[in-house]
């Protein structure tokens, strides 16, 4: 079986840390969409690791990582995530796969993010400008350039088509860039012979022959449902499905062959980039939320906008994922919030409503509040569930009932050993 592990909100649910927690469990890790937009972060014998496109399983010795063909993948951005694991002597020549079928993120593509994102101007999406949207639009237009074409005669000849489509694109945009192509493209082709090292395989074989044989497998979702192409909060999405059936385009995976899938989420909310985030906070606990969850983005550095849990939002995402488990993260940042907030209902045009309508811009949507009482204690030193404080029960419990599945993890600080498994 496959199992998935998923963000729930608008991504930096803190995927990377428990994929790496549950790797052991596992023969192979696999990422199926996304590309270097995502910033995954690792923390354990006290060095910190940010992986962009390679799979979070990379740190231990056994499990094999897969960049699945759902996948794209900036090869420069690649060339620094390989060169930071020799850095630290991880062995990864012969645990890292990469499917023929994923798509190659250009120079040009990044450029055209940026002209895209300066003629939107204040309706921008807040891209992390790694050309994530660009490189999708040439996937599903039939344009774009795949990791297997590398091994054809003709792929630089293709490259220069497309390179000079896309010049001509940025052109139409009508905005000013200032770039120097020949320094991008020079990068861009060292970058590329790095790659070739590496093991390019037909994936959709390679891990359907893994199921057969009862290897254990995890896919690693990038992102979080809220920010998924269809069923996220559109236009202010990123360009693939971050949810459940993304990890079956994305690999090549039956929807039957699907075990558990685990449902990430934060205590509270956070969003980086633009659009509607209706449990957003402006005040004081807002800006507490930010400082003692650091929350700045593991890709641009950006501050995350941070708000109180939405139950509503968080059942839609159970929902369209068909979560089985639920993990919470960064308990221990609410530590010492007097009172602790959920969002239970909205108010759409002056009815309370139980469901993610499909405008929930403030024009449209306010939020409704269950309120709890807080607790002082520190939490990241505690390793069992019966060390929780009561007050930290009922918030789960209250979640668990709302939602309807059970938590079965807390993440109480970004240490590999700060997790609570719950059986
Ligand atoms: P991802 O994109 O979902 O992998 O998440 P990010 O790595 O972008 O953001 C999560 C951030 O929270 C990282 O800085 C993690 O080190 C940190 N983190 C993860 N779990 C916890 C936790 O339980 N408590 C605290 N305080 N930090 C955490
Ligand atoms: P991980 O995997 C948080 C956001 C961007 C922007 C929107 C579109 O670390 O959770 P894109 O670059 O895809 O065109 O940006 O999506 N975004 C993320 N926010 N975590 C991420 O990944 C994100 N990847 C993209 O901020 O709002
Ligand atoms: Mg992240």
């Amino acid at each position: 079986m496959i199992d998935l592990l998923l963000g729930l909100q608008w991504g930096d649910e803190g995927k990377g840390k428990v994929v790496d927690v549950l790797t052991r469990n596992y023969d192979i890790i696999a990422r199926f969409q996304g590309g270097p937009n995502a910033g995954h972060t690792l923390i354990f014998d006290g060095n910190k690791h940010v992986l962009h496109t390679i799979p979070s399983g990379i740190f231990h010795p056994r499990a094999m990582n897969l960049v699945g063909n759902g996948v794209v993948i900036d090869p420069v951005i690649f060339k620094k995530e390989l060169e930071n694991l020799s850095r630290h002597n991880i062995n990864f020549k012969e645990r890292l796969l990469i499917s023929r079928k994923a798509h190659i993120i250009l120079p040009t593509h990044r450029l055209l993010d940026a002209a895209s994102e300066k003629m939107k101007g204040k309706a921008k999406i807040g891209s992390t400008l790694k050309g994530i949207g660009p490189t999708y639009m040439d996937k599903t237009g039939r344009n774009g350039i795949r990791v297997g074409d590398l091994e054809l005669s003709d792929w630089k000849e293709r490259y220069s088509n497309l390179c000079h489509k896309h010049l001509k694109m940025i052109k139409f945009y009508e905005v000013e860039l200032e770039f120097d192509l020949d320094a991008m493209e020079k990068e861009f082709f060292e970058a590329i012979e790095v790659l070739r090292e590496l093991q390019f395989i037909d994936s959709e074989a390679y891990i359907n022959k893994a199921l057969r044989d009862k290897k254990s497998i995890l896919a690693e979702g990038a992102q979080g449902s809220l920010l998924d192409i269809d069923f996220g909060t559109y236009p202010y999405v990123t360009s693939s499905n971050t949810t459940a059936a993304g990890a079956c385009t994305g690999l090549g995976v039956a929807p039957s062959r699907i075990g558990s899938v685990y449902g990430i989420f934060k205590a509270y909310t956070t969003r980086v980039g633009s659009g509607p985030f209706p449990t957003e906070l402006f005040d004081e606990d807002g800006k507490t939320m930010a400082r003692i969850g650091n929350e700045f983005g593991a890709t641009t550095g950006r501050p995350r906008r941070c708000g109180w849990l939405d139950l509503i939002a968080l059942k839609y995402a159970v929902e369209i994922n068909g979560v089985t488990n639920l993990m919470m993260m960064k308990g221990d940042v609410l530590s010492g919030f007097k009172t602790i907030k959920a969002c239970t209902s909205y108010t759409y045009k002056g009815k309370e409503i139980l469901h993610l309508p499909y405008n929930i811009e403030p024009e449209n949507v306010s939020v409704n509040y269950t309120e709890f009482e807080g607790w002082d204690e520190d939490l990241t030193a505690i390793t069992s569930p019966s060390q929780m404080p009561e007050n930290l029960k009922d918030y789960i419990r209250f979640i668990e009932d709302f939602v309807g599945v059970k938590v079965s993890l807390v993440s109480v600080g970004p240490d590999r050993n700060q997790t609570i498994r719950i059986e």
